[in-house]
């Protein structure tokens, strides 16, 4: 019995040693050197305990990524370093679970640049030409330049077929790749070994052994003049040297090109950078081999002396094992979602563009309703343009639809400019602006307006002309009526004016703030406190409480305020003034009676309260207003720009075919309210896909939106910053 206590223990220990052994997966001969160094520079440092704690590392050559991640997920490997798009890929179609994330000097994002060396080429004018791309679904080398390319309609998806085929009808011949089972053309101008080995197959393969692989491998294939364009991530253009700068240019977004040097301000989006994988039973192991990993051999590494594990060049190639560009891995917490890990932009991103394989839910559109009556108008919208799909999502306010287009759980929307301005810094994207001119027909003839004159709608202040003593500066502890919380009239423009005598210049620049301190009462809608007693809520099928931020809420928007300022029919619930929009005031207070709220009320039973101090006839608007409000914008993801637009053309195009319908896109009435899904004023769309939301709202506008967010707390604008590439 004696003697077998030593062979137990030796038996277990060996077992333990292997057990913990950490195979990384490489995809060529520099990579497995580099590899190879790594795991003799551990055994050199680490004391024998620790080699047998962390793990004594193998490298195991593969052909591909694509490979790698079949290899471990057949517990065949462990762990590989590879692009977003293939964490993705790697999380959702293979269970493997990501685990760390590479961190570079300017953040953990890439942009994703376009470079060309001929004077002569623009973005818009791809078609036909040559390209070269680090690697399919790729971020910088795949996705974030096609869905740049979709989105201004550049590229046209038709939707019948996977992407990929219009790609390849897209460029004149391609190299990308990891193409091979998707596209085989799309390897046309690729140029590793061809075998009909597999082992032996370089052409084409997520593989150093491709010449033209990777960020490198897609600048060799521009240098060689065998594509027009590369798709790289900007860490790449580090590598190309003082002497060949001025060879090179970058296409930015806008048609124009740029050097190299300015590649944040001219790319085709951004995006996450690069993240390790591993098999979810081994994940605890793994994560504590990296930590350990880059405490020794990492930037500020003890023992970075012997081994750099962000450094390449010596193996004869860049970016071997991680991108040469990091900094750092930053080891993720257990449990954290991919969208947590890559961005909800990206992952949204993805979707868009069918990394899962497309699926043909992809040709609805959802739009966003936030109530009752913007549900019932979507339905009968959806109905009467029977040949394009359109699904109404139901939200609980403007704000919510934001972060739902952002959560790609709806597609677009139509937002206030405050909304907008929201929206715009969420990274959504303008496709049309409502229009409120008359003449709506082009010169020409065409049903697509295209004009650089948007016109605006007014902010007015409103009181009933029997309380005499309701002024602009007279209104301390009076009660308010505001159309909603960030809505540009009933919130955004008041406070900037004489609201009482106490309400000077150096009041709070936190409009809420203002409005508590200033009213005794009122309904904003939206809000919370005193700004809300004054709120009736909805009963029916529109059932909501008090002061919900959608038309629910009976006082809600500007059939809402006036509402609010004639009061209930029990005389209790009623404001002393009204922040509205000018656009629609004269049809609401004709409604009042034909909706059953109020009888008896006309247009001479109010007055506008001018920021001076007088009061004027509703018809005087034009001289006395409290500011001008520029047009409602749809805004969508930007992959979805070029589809949202084509369903908004079809749409009204169809609308306009059949006058004799009862639906009309731009009317409210007949379900009681007001502005419902767009404003009441609107008379067709302008196509603003082209333009960016700040020139959409105006400099001057713009610039006071940003100044009140600099002082208020919005919890929808902290959601969006949150998202992984709002750094860099
Ligand atoms: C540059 O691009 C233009 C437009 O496609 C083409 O006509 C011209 O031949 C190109 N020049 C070179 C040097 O490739
Ligand atoms: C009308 O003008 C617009 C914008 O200038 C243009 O896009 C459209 O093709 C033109 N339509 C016709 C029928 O000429
Ligand atoms: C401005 O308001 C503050 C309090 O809100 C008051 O103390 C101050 O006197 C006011 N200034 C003027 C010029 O009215
Ligand atoms: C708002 O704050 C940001 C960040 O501090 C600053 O860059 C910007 O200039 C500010 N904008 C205005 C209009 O004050």
């Amino acid at each position: 019995m004696r003697g077998l206590y030593p062979v137990l223990f030796f038996f277990i220990f060996v077992c333990s040693v292997r057990a913990k052994k950490v195979r990384w997966c490489t995809v060529s001969d520099p990579e497995q050197k580099k590899c190879a160094e790594l795991a003799k520079a551990l055994v050199a440092v680490l004391p024998q305990a620790d080699v047998a704690a962390f793990g004594r590392l193998s490298c195991i050559r593969a052909p591909s990524t694509a490979d790698c991640v079949d290899r471990i997920k057949g517990n065949r490997a462990d762990i590989v370093n590879v692009d977003a798009g293939e964490v993705y890929s790697a999380v959702k179609q293979f269970d493997l679970v990501a685990i760390a994330k590479e961190i570079y000097r300017d953040g953990g994002c890439i942009l994703s640049v376009a470079v060309v060396r001929n004077d002569s080429l623009d973005i818009r004018s791809l078609q036909g030409h040559r390209s070269c791309h680090s690697g399919v679904r790729w971020t910088a080398g795949w996705s974030l330049p096609l869905g740049f390319l979709l989105s201004r309609n550049y590229l046209s998806w038709s939707k019948e077929h996977p992407l990929s085929q219009d790609v390849v009808s897209f460029f004149g011949a391609s190299c990308v790749p990891g193409a091979a089972a998707m596209a085989p053309t799309l390897c046309a101008l690729c140029r590793g070994q061809k075998s009909y080995i597999r082992q032996k197959n370089y052409h084409c393969e997520t593989s150093h052994s491709e010449p033209f692989y990777n960020n490198q491998g897609a600048l060799r294939c521009l240098r060689l003049g065998v594509g027009d364009v590369a798709f790289v991530d900007h860490l790449a253009l580090e590598s190309i040297g003082e002497s060949e700068r001025d060879e090179f240019r970058l296409l930015c977004g806008d048609g124009t090109q740029a050097p190299l040097s300015s590649y944040r301000n001219c790319n085709l989006g951004r995006g996450p950078g690069g993240g390790t994988v591993t098999r979810v039973n081994f994940r605890k192991l793994a994560r504590k081999f990296l930590a350990t990993v880059q405490t020794l051999f990492g930037r500020q590494g003890r023992e970075r002396q012997r081994f750099q594990l962000f450094h390449s060049s010596t193996f004869g190639e860049r970016d071997l094992l991680f991108k040469d560009a990091t900094d750092k891995l930053a080891v993720l917490a257990d449990g954290m979602d991919v969208s947590q890990v890559l961005g909800l932009d990206y992952v949204a991103l993805l979707k868009g563009l069918g990394h899962e394989g497309s699926s043909l839910e992809d040709s609805v559109v959802r739009w966003c309703c936030i109530s009752h009556a913007e549900q019932t108008k979507c339905e009968q919208w959806a109905l009467s343009i029977k040949s394009d799909p359109l699904v109404c999502v139901r939200a609980v306010s403007m704000r919510d639809c934001i972060e739902k287009i952002k959560r790609d759980e709806v597609d677009a929307v139509s937002l206030d400019a405050t909304h907008s301005f929201i929206a715009g810094k969420c990274g959504l994207v303008p496709v049309v602006t409502e229009y409120y001119g008359r003449n709506c027909v082009p010169a020409n003839g065409s049903t697509h307006l295209e004009t650089d004159v948007l016109p605006s709608v007014v902010g007015v202040a409103v009181a009933k002309r029997s309380s005499r003593n309701v002024l602009m500066g007279n209104l301390g502890s009076r009660r308010s009526c505001h159309s909603y919380t960030y809505s540009p009239a009933g919130w955004l423009l008041p406070y900037r004016h004489r609201l009482s005598h106490e309400h000077n210049s150096s009041s709070p620049c936190d409009p809420n703030q203002v409005y508590n301190q200033v009213f005794w009462k009122g309904c904003l809608p939206g809000s919370q406190g005193n700004l809300c007693k004054v709120c009736m809520g909805g009963t029916g099928e529109a059932a909501t409480k008090r002061c919900a931020d959608n038309h629910n809420e009976r006082y809600y928007g500007n059939m809402g305020a006036l509402r609010c300022l004639v009061g209930d029919p029990s005389g209790k619930s009623y404001g002393d003034v009204a922040f509205l929009e000018h656009h629609n005031l004269l049809d609401n207070i004709l409604s009042l009676g034909s909706t059953g709220w109020a009888d008896g009320w006309s247009s001479t039973d109010f007055e506008l309260l001018c920021s001076d101090g007088r009061r004027a006839p509703l018809s005087e608007w034009e001289s006395c207003n409290l500011g001008v409000i520029p047009p409602n914008t749809v805004m969508t993801r930007p992959v979805l720009t070029a589809r949202v637009y084509d369903f908004l053309m079809k749409s009204q195009e169809t609308l306009a075919a059949s006058p004799n319908t009862d639906f009309k896109l731009f009317e409210s009435q007949q379900y009681g309210e007001s502005d419902l899904l767009f404003k009441d004023a609107t008379q067709c769309f302008v196509h603003t896909s082209h333009m960016d939301y700040r020139s959409i709202l105006g400099e001057e506008f713009y610039t006071h939106v940003e100044t009140v967010f600099n002082c208020t707390q919005s919890d929808i604008l902290e959601f969006c910053i949150q998202d992984v590439c709002s750094i860099l």
